[in-house]
């Protein structure tokens, strides 16, 4: 990818691997599962479908056209793409800034609980297919206060480095190379998920809808995930956009994306729902889910230690493209727009998130008792984030694009100046975007929030 120069990605295919690289990530493997587990199984999981093709989708089409417009930044590209006296829609850009921030306090601290986890799995700590014994290994982890700072330094120091020795293309290389094991392991663990005694019910918990349990805070937490996932609705795709080659096909590629990422989820999901029955886990566990249910699977498993080390390298490897591609939101403002260098910016950028992960990172020990609404500084700059910022983007940007943009600009920039032929898709795009996105989010937004 582009990282030190706006000379944009080399090849179409390049751009699919960073794309999905950004979207790929934690979420499908810790955060896809655990609401899911949370917010009653199946019936989330149809609004989160519905949220991700018919909001998501075109939110990530549109995203990734402005920025390929403006080649800029996710605030210059407001000030370039709106018309004359309407500067003031480069506040989503400043907020896709602040939730960048926000995200990964959070998400480094989660990416470190993996980082640790590699270790944990050679040393035969987590070996346990027993709820209780796994639950205190987990939360051995996490109300340790000075292993939680440790590992977030870690995984904080690995990205850094990754910026500073100018290794990015390098990684991504690696990745795309290492991705498609990491499909493979989770087809492994599906098979071995689905072949335990009592798997169907897991099944079942994740394809048969009790409709009585879609609330309006699951729609808000299904649609603040789809956000979530794609990278959406901050700036991220915007500014991917703008390394993307002129005659890249961007209803097909995000399409693609789109596809790919949903089904590593599912493929998690399949892997881990029928073993939380047959082993007699609670779906509801939240955040650690995940930490004890891979470890389960794997220990009831012919050389399970060693698929299980190899299962989390893969996944801290998917969480480099995720946490590269949030980087880029802040670095590609104060590099493009305070003339900073590129390392001085991510340097800024790290030290800032740094800071901001220590309430995050000490949630469960020292800062536990710290709480807002009830929540802690993890689950606040979660809730903040995905479930507020996110979707308030993802608005904001279909208003403008809908509203102000408007439709010949559209067709002109997805049809690459005429040269594709998908002039009815992008009407349909335009009419998601012009009224069915903005409206249903807004009143999601409202509903989950209990304001209407
Ligand atoms: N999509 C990433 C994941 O699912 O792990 C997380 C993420 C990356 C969110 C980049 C937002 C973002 F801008």
């Amino acid at each position: 990818m582009a990282q030190s120069n706006r000379d944009g990605f080399t090849s179409s295919f390049g751009v699919l691997v960073a794309t999905l690289g950004s979207a790929v990530g934690l979420g499908n493997i810790w955060k896809f599962p655990f609401l899911t587990g949370t917010n009653g199984g199946a019936g989330f999981l149809l609004v989160y479908l519905a949220a991700t093709m018919l909001v998501g989708l075109p939110v990530m089409m549109v995203e990734t056209m402005l920025g390929r417009t403006a080649r800029a930044n996710a605030v210059t590209t407001f000030e370039v793409v709106a018309p004359p006296g309407q500067g003031c829609w480069k506040g989503i850009g400043w907020m896709g800034f602040s939730a960048a921030l926000l995200i990964m306090a959070f998400y480094s601290e989660v990416a470190g609980w993996i980082y640790s986890y590699v270790f944990k799995s050679l040393s035969g700590e987590i070996a346990t297919v027993d709820p209780k014994a796994a639950a205190t290994a987990f939360a051995g982890l996490v109300s340790d206060p000075v292993s939680s700072l440790v590992w977030q330094w870690v995984v904080l120091c690995v990205t850094g480095g990754i910026i500073t020795l100018g290794v990015s293309k390098g990684i991504e290389a690696v990745a795309r190379k290492l991705m498609p094991l990491l499909f493979v392991l989770l087809l492994v663990l599906c098979g071995r998920s689905l072949t335990l005694p009592g798997a169907m019910r897991g099944l079942s918990f994740l394809f048969e809808p009790d409709f009585s349990k879609i609330t309006s805070g699951v729609v808000l937490t299904a649609f603040g995930l789809a956000f979530f996932k794609l990278s959406l609705g901050m700036g991220t795709m915007l500014t991917y956009g703008s390394y993307f080659q002129g005659d890249q096909n961007i209803p097909a590629t995000t399409t693609r994306v789109m596809l790919a990422d949903l089904s590593v989820s599912l493929l998690a999901g399949v892997a881990i729902f029928p073993a939380v029955f047959a082993f007699g886990f609670e779906p509801a566990a939240g955040p650690s889910l995940v930490f004890m249910i891979i470890p389960a699977v794997f220990t009831s498993m012919p050389g399970g230690a060693l698929f299980m080390a190899v299962f989390f390298v893969l996944t801290a490897v998917a969480s480099i493209g995720a946490m590269l591609s949030l980087l880029e939101v802040p670095v590609a403002i104060l590099s493009e727009r305070y003339g900073m260098g590129r390392k001085r910016a991510s340097a800024l950028t790290i030290v800032c998130i740094a800071v901001l992960g220590v309430p995050a990172s000490l949630s469960q020990s020292l800062a536990a008792k710290f709480t807002i609404f009830g929540l802690n500084s993890f689950d606040l700059f979660d809730f903040l984030s995905s479930n507020i910022l996110l979707p308030l983007g993802g608005i904001l940007i279909c208003l403008f694009v809908g509203w102000v943009y408007g439709l010949p600009e559209l067709e002109k920039r997805l049809s690459n100046e005429g040269t594709l032929e998908n002039r009815r898709l992008i009407r349909v795009v335009f009419f998601l975007v012009r009224y069915v996105a903005p409206l249903s989010i807004a009143i999601v937004l409202l509903n989950g929030l209990k304001l209407i």
